[in-house]
């Protein structure tokens, strides 16, 4: 399993290749498949429980999904990503997230420029992933982020005090290409781009999207690697259908 140095050190060598998984069955999957670093995403209100917003699920449900990940990729670096309103204060940030650790987590992921929260966790030997760009938990808008010269200069600013402050590693999502390269270049910790272009020091995709397990839309910098909705569809037809046919 990669320690969030072992995975600092990367920078420049190797890229990171992380994914997001939910359950014990694809985080054994990722970890057979050599992924570096599996990250259950609160991205999971969406593809697991049909929620249109990651603000409808808290600790109560990432609590068990991280655990489920865990067992299933027990020597597979795991990021717990801290749901909406659990780290609003560093107290409680230290709190939920020695919860994520005692399930089995390697370090957490949280969103925004939180310095005070990030700081303890780190204060307290938790490995910090930040998150920057696009925030899903609290965004209004599913613009790029960071297309004007004051959003890139106070990206900058926050990427760099996020660096200083010693986070392992900063996850950024719908940026411009350019500043995707131009926030790897000026830290030591490690990018990891969702829609930032190729530049940045790994990649993070949404399971659902890369394996195709939904056949809904996916978002313009999203790959389908496989369309398992299709196989498992087929699957399940012929199952119905075996049963159908069989003698009564
Ligand atoms: O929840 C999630 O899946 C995420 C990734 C998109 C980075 O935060
Ligand atoms: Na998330």
């Amino acid at each position: 399993m990669l320690s969030a140095q072992q995975i600092k050190e990367r920078k420049g060598k190797q890229k990171i290749a992380q994914i997001t998984a939910y359950d014990f069955g694809f985080a054994k999957i990722a970890e057979a498949a050599g992924i570096d670093q599996i990250l259950v995403g609160d991205s999971l209100a969406n593809t697991m429980l049909g929620y249109k917003s990651t603000q409808s699920i808290g600790m109560t449900e990432m609590l068990v999904f991280t655990a489920a990940v865990c067992r299933g990729a027990p020597n597979t670096h795991v990021i717990a990503d801290m749901p909406f309103k659990s780290y609003d204060d560093p107290k409680s940030a230290l709190e939920n997230a020695k919860r994520f650790m005692d399930v089995g987590a390697s370090s957490v992921k949280l969103e925004g420029f939180m310095p005070d929260a990030i700081e303890t966790l780190i204060q307290n030997g938790i490995p910090v992933c930040a998150h920057l760009g696009l925030l899903p938990q609290t965004a209004v808008s599913m613009k790029q982020v960071g297309k004007t010269e004051e959003e890139a200069e106070r990206l900058l600013k926050e990427i760099t005090a996020i660096d200083e402050l010693g986070a392992y590693e900063c996850v950024l999502e719908h940026i411009p290409e350019i500043l995707g390269e131009k926030l790897t270049k000026a830290v030591s910790l490690i990018t990891i781009g969702i829609g930032g272009g190729p530049h940045t020091d790994g990649h993070v995709t949404v399971l659902h999207d890369a394996l195709g397990i939904n056949n809904g839309k996916i978002p313009p910098f999203a790959t389908k690697y496989c369309n398992i909705f299709d196989i498992a569809k087929k699957g399940i037809e012929d199952y119905v259908s075996f049963v159908h046919t069989e003698a009564l």
